[in-house]
């Protein structure tokens, strides 16, 4: 073959005659496939066709792995369905094109191996993946779209129905050893093997295991319609289809048309097309690539840490401690009670042992965290995490009694929820030492941690703050220090009309399920009872001084009664063994119209409020807050998105609307006039 240059392939002959295609993405840490890859690959095809060699390897050159997926920025640049197709159209020609040379084909795999780069290796004959580093999927579904190079119908060649399906529809990613059982990939071995593995695969052509029998059972077209119905109705109790059209039209293809591997490609690359322009897929790439700017906003290369110390050691002390020590850092938690501490210890085991499974690494994930009653870790640590009672005088003096004993260097920052900072910063000689580090509870389950940056917080604190929320794999969020930041700001009026709702007797199954239609994740009557009634009234009570919020009396009654929801087994609901019990609806109840406004638009008017007076810095940096907060309808795209698409007068007439029915709570936020959201 004549040894024509490309940009992201290198392709070398051995003594065999394999070509091996290795594929280095230029200023990348990751391959990606985008159009020029793509392009490049073809007439690399075309060529090795003309003149087939022995075999062909496609292999990467990258550290990080095989191939991470798609260019995702280029789904969002198609003017039309049309557009997206052909572009799909090409990719399914190319694919099709490697399927059918001759020669025997390998894909060697590490690494990450996922999305389009899996489909690229499910063309290929054959797949070898290192047995250690290898994690392969195909994760579509959670960007709104299905694999559309052919993956869907090869996936389930490869795997067989159930298995196939169950990788579209989840989205998950296997490791080597399941990839195998599974079929996705033939061989899993050790990196020493890898190339071996590859040469001799071509050389002696294995035959490929057939799958079992009964495949042909689930697969009979009279069975599939009855296995499609249970498979909808599996899919639709996490996901309603008009807001997450993707895992359904994977069961549709699969039982429409398997029978008809022309047409089935066809119609994949119809259905991608559809989806990929469409609302939900645009939405949920707009949220991936949010997660990368919040990733993004730690840069600050000179930052170490290496020793945490964390006082308080309650319920959010304590888990952050154990998250901390769980992602490598050195971690001393501090409590005034030794049983708090033990407590704690109790904790990190049973959920080490939940996540990392072998007692080797739970022991490993325990020596990093040390109970010290006496704060002994105070001298050594670099960032002290303060999580002790929701009082601005004991935290001053709190402060007060450590700072002598800290690094130079060293930074505190405070998990409090609703105290602004300056308030905390008396009795500190270097008050710019001091920031907000604001986790959310479950510390383990909750993706977001806002940086709440005071008057005098400095720079290198707020970089600290946002190196260390990065490196435990949390999303960092710079918010101002002001009244409730971000998060609280904007759940609290939510929450409190849910509650007045209640008390004007909606029933609250009625009030959840219309937030849960909407997109929620919970409704917000289960969410008050799952956070614990006193958090939300103590909240509440805070921002009422400055919001137009008012306390409910029930909720007061209920937090003075001691019901304070799921911890107590009883709140808006009853709870049994930690699970809500949901009361029968009254099935002649009729809802009023009007709901879901008042519920998310007084949500959408303080997020407005926070866009004013720059609670967060962009538009963007808003929505990501809000959703990775609160988990905000992530197909939304965000409340201001939202705003975007339903339309910025049509919003505030809504609200002038609800003003007048129900009172200035509703008053449209001086910024509907003066911000355009574009
Ligand atoms: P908690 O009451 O469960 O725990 C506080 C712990 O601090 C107790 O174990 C107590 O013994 C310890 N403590 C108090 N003073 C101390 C001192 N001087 N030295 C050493 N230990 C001391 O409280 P929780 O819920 O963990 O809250 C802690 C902080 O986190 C508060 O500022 C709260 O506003 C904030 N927060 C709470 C959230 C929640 O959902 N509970 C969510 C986000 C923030």
């Amino acid at each position: 073959m004549a040894k024509k240059k490309y940009k992201n392939w290198n392709i070398t002959n051995d003594e065999h005659g394999i070509a091996w295609l290795h594929l280095d993405v230029p200023k990348s840490s990751a391959n990606i496939l985008n159009e020029q890859v793509i392009l490049e690959l073809d007439s690399i095809v075309n060529d090795l066709s003309a003149d087939e060699p022995t075999g062909v390897v496609i292999l990467s050159d990258k550290e990080s792995g095989f191939i991470a997926g798609a260019d995702i920025n280029e789904f969002t640049t198609f003017e039309s369905e049309e557009a997206a197709l052909q572009n799909i159209q090409r990719a399914h020609s190319i694919f099709n094109h490697i399927e059918n040379l001759s020669c025997p084909t390998v894909a060697l795999i590490h690494g990450f191996c996922l999305g389009g780069g899996m489909e690229l290796a499910l063309a290929c004959k054959y797949r070898i993946a290192e047995e250690d580093s290898s994690r392969l999927g195909l994760p579509e579904v959670k960007l709104g779209i299905h694999p559309g190079f052919g993956g869907t119908v090869r996936s389930i060649e490869r795997m067989g129905s159930f298995s196939a399906l169950d990788l579209m529809l989840t989205g998950r990613n296997l490791k080597a050893r399941q990839a195998y059982k599974t079929g996705l990939i033939n061989y899993s071995v050790p990196k020493r093997h890898l190339m071996t593995a590859a040469t001799q695969t071509i050389l002696n052509r294995p035959k490929i295991k057939s799958l079992p029998w009964w495949e042909n059972v689930v697969n009979h077209k009279l069975i599939r319609p009855f296995v499609a119905k249970m498979l909808v109705k599996k899919v639709s109790a996490r996901a309603a289809k008009s807001h997450y059209p993707a895992p359904y039209a994977i069961i549709d293809l699969w039982s429409k048309h398997l029978n008809n591997r022309s047409t089935m490609l066809e119609e994949e690359a119809k259905s991608i097309a559809h989806l990929l322009v469409g609302k939900t897929a645009q939405n949920l790439i707009r949220v991936f690539k949010l997660t990368d700017t919040l990733k993004g906003l730690a840069k600050d290369k000179s930052v170490s840490i290496d020793h945490i110390h964390v006082i308080g050691g309650g319920v959010m002390g304590g888990d952050i401690a154990i998250w901390c020590a769980l992602q490598g850092f050195n971690v001393t938690l501090q409590d005034q009670r030794h049983e708090t501490l033990a407590a704690v210890i109790q904790r990190a085991v049973k959920l080490y042992t939940r996540l990392l499974k072998d007692k080797r690494l739970v022991n490993s994930a325990l020596d990093h965290l040390t109970a010290d009653i006496n704060g002994n870790g105070l001298t050594k640590a670099d960032v002290v995490i303060e999580a002790i009672f929701e009082d601005a005088e004991v935290k001053r003096n709190l402060y007060k009694a450590i700072e002598p004993r800290l690094k130079k260097t060293a930074i505190i920052a405070t998990n409090t929820s609703s105290i602004p900072l300056e308030q905390l910063t008396d009795s500190l000689n270097k008050p710019d030492r001091l920031v907000g580090l604001h986790f959310f509870n479950p510390v383990a389950k909750m993706p977001l941690v806002e940086i709440v940056v005071g008057e005098k917080t400095s720079k290198k604190a707020q970089q600290i703050a946002t190196t260390l929320t990065k490196k435990i794999r949390k999303l960092p969020l710079p918010v101002t220090s002001t009244p409730g930041f971000l998060v609280n700001r904007i759940l609290m009026p939510y929450l409190t009309e849910a509650v007045t709702l209640f008390e004007e007797g909606v029933p609250v199954t009625v009030i959840d399920k219309i937030a849960l239609e909407f997109g929620m994740p919970m409704g917000p009557i289960e969410l008050a009872d799952t956070v614990g009634l006193d958090i939300c009234l103590h909240v509440a009570e805070n921002l009422a001084e400055s919001m137009p919020i008012t306390v409910s009396e029930h909720l007061k009654q209920l937090v003075s009664k001691k019901i304070l929801g799921k911890k107590t087994g009883q709140g808006f609901y009853a709870f049994k063994k930690g699970k809500l019990v949901k009361p029968k609806m009254k099935s002649n109840y009729i809802a009023p119209p009007d709901i879901e406004n008042r519920l998310i638009l007084r949500l959408i008017n303080e997020t407005m409020a926070c866009l004013r007076e720059h609670v967060a810095e962009t538009r963007d940096l808003i929505d990501a807050g809000i959703i990775f907060g609160t988990g905000f309808a992530p197909f939304h795209g965000g409340p201001l998105q939202y705003v975007k698409e339903r339309g910025q007068d049509e919003v505030l007439k809504a609200l002038e609307h609800l003003e007048i029915n129900y009172g200035s709570r509703f008053k449209p936020d001086s910024g509907w006039k003066t911000i355009k959201i574009e």
